[in-house]
């Protein structure tokens, strides 16, 4: 498959265990945006970049009509595998989300659980674009992405503007490219959605000598 993103994830994915459960962050979004629906089944919900699937698993769970994509077919096996096990019921497809197979306005909301910063700048704008035509107007967009502050920012090999490959250490190191983002790379990428608001998460590692820090962005497509 040519693609515009490295493998890495798909060694990671076949060689470890990967975490299983929603963030904190991904709970509240849906749950303050979707709990109140009259018919979650009626509420459609794409998990952009899913991996195994903690968010697509959560947000089947607890009764939405889930779509997944992710480039990683051990990402997506892994994911059929845990659904079927459960009797969950979601849409999963194999692929390059550059390009996103769904018609325009088809979701009600687009969650990126750090996936989007696996891509360079360029093309990070142009998948922004495709959650933008995805999403229904009025429809939500919760986007999490490393800072430029985080573990891992100027180690290894720089190939543009905040994107690296080959992160020395830290836990980036062996998941391939990493887009860091500072603030004004955040109001840009994000800039023709409503509504958004930009929140900073953080916690250290090696007893508070490293930050791990993640923008968390959710937005809305204006009506
Ligand atoms: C850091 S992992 C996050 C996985 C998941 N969102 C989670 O919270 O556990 C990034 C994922 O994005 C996928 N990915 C990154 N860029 C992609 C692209 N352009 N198309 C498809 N999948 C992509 C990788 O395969 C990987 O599964």
């Amino acid at each position: 498959m040519s693609q515009s993103w490295d493998s890495a994830w798909e060694t990671v994915f076949s060689s470890q265990a990967w975490g299983a459960y929603p963030s904190e962050h991904i709970i509240r979004w849906v749950a303050r945006n979707y709990y109140k629906a009259p018919d979650r089944s009626a509420v459609r919900l794409l998990d952009l970049g899913s991996g195994p699937g903690a968010n697509t698993w959560f947000m089947a769970r607890e009764g939405f009509q889930v779509s997944a994509i992710d480039g990683s077919p051990t990402g997506i096996a892994l994911l059929n595998q845990r659904l079927g096990k459960e009797g969950l019921q979601a849409e999963t497809v194999l692929g390059d989300f550059i390009q996103l197979p769904w018609a325009d306005g088809t979701f009600d909301g687009v969650v990126d659980n750090a996936a989007l910063c696996c891509n360079t700048t360029a093309n990070a704008a142009r998948i922004v674009a495709e959650v933008h035509r995805v999403l229904k107007p009025g429809g939500t967009f919760c986007s999490t992405n490393f800072t430029d502050r985080s573990w891992g920012y100027g180690l290894g090999k720089q190939v543009e503007p905040g994107g690296f490959t080959a992160i020395s250490d830290g836990p980036l190191h062996n998941k391939g490219f990493c887009l860091f983002m500072g603030r004004a790379a955040v109001d840009s990428l994000y800039s023709a959605f409503a509504d958004t608001n930009v929140e900073r998460i953080s916690w250290t590692a090696d007893d508070m000598t490293q930050l791990i820090e993640l923008w968390v962005v959710t937005c809305r497509k204006p009506l």
